[in-house]
């Protein structure tokens, strides 16, 4: 199965395409995730990302398109996989399209994982990450315990988050029309408990 988690930025698109992982034995490939392992590593190109993360602004299509082509040969990926964050520009979407028809494959749903704005800042400006495990964390919901020592995304301030959420709506809206057109499209609630969240996307999968 290939399946895209379509949404604003903290809307839960990396939390649940963790849960559903384990479940459909396909990996979640997260193109922030891949950015930020670039941006790690110190290369030359993920400095290049940075200039556009940080300011909450897309990279352009071109390297992220060759980023994805990359992983999405790798051999976990050869049974499907949760696109999460990607496609994020219609130009995108056709070169998904594209990568996957040479693998003789294509998207068999979008999820769209609905959360309004002023939830996002609060959930995304909340967040909270330990390097050490990779655990996420929320001030409020899900405080990380005593002792755990955590880090805050760069892009995760309230001016910046409001900055991504008017990037999703301006350029990454308009890729719906692209799958609605293919009758691709369920919507489900992203707010309530992660479980119930989960059991909604888990319904509008193709069985
Ligand atoms: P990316 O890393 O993709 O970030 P994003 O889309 O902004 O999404 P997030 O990771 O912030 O949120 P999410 O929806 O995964 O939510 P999460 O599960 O973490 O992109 C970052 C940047 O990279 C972009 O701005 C851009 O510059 C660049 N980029 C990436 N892909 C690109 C592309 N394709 N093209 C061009 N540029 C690209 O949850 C968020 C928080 O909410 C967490 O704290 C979580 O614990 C909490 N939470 C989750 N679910 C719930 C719930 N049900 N109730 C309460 N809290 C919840």
């Amino acid at each position: 199965m290939d399946l895209i988690l379509f949404g604003p930025p903290g809307a839960g698109k990396g939390t649940q395409a963790k849960r559903l992982v384990a479940a459909h034995g396909i990996p979640q490939i997260s193109t922030g995730d891949l950015m930020r392992a670039e941006r790690k590593s110190g290369s030359e190109l993920g400095k290049r990302f940075d200039e556009y993360m940080s300011q909450g602004k897309l990279v352009p299509d071109a390297m992220v398109i060759e980023l994805m082509e990359k992983r999405l040969t790798q051999d976990d990926a050869k049974d499907g996989a949760i696109f999460d964050g990607f496609p994020r520009t219609v130009a995108q979407a056709e070169a998904l399209d594209s990568l996957l028809a040479k693998l003789g494959r294509k998207i068999d749903k979008v999820v769209v994982i609905d959360v309004a704005r002023e939830e996002i800042v609060e959930r995304v400006t909340g967040r909270r990450l330990c390097e050490e495990t990779g655990r996420e964390y929320h001030i409020r919901y899900n405080p990380p315990p005593p002792g755990v020592k955590v880090t805050q995304r760069g892009d995760d301030t309230e001016e910046t988050a409001h900055k991504r959420y008017d990037t999703f709506e301006q350029n990454t809206l308009p890729v719906l029309p692209h799958y609605e057109a293919k009758g691709l499209v369920a919507k489900v609630n992203g707010v309530g408990a992660l479980d119930e969240v989960t059991t909604r996307i888990e319904a509008v999968l193709p069985s």
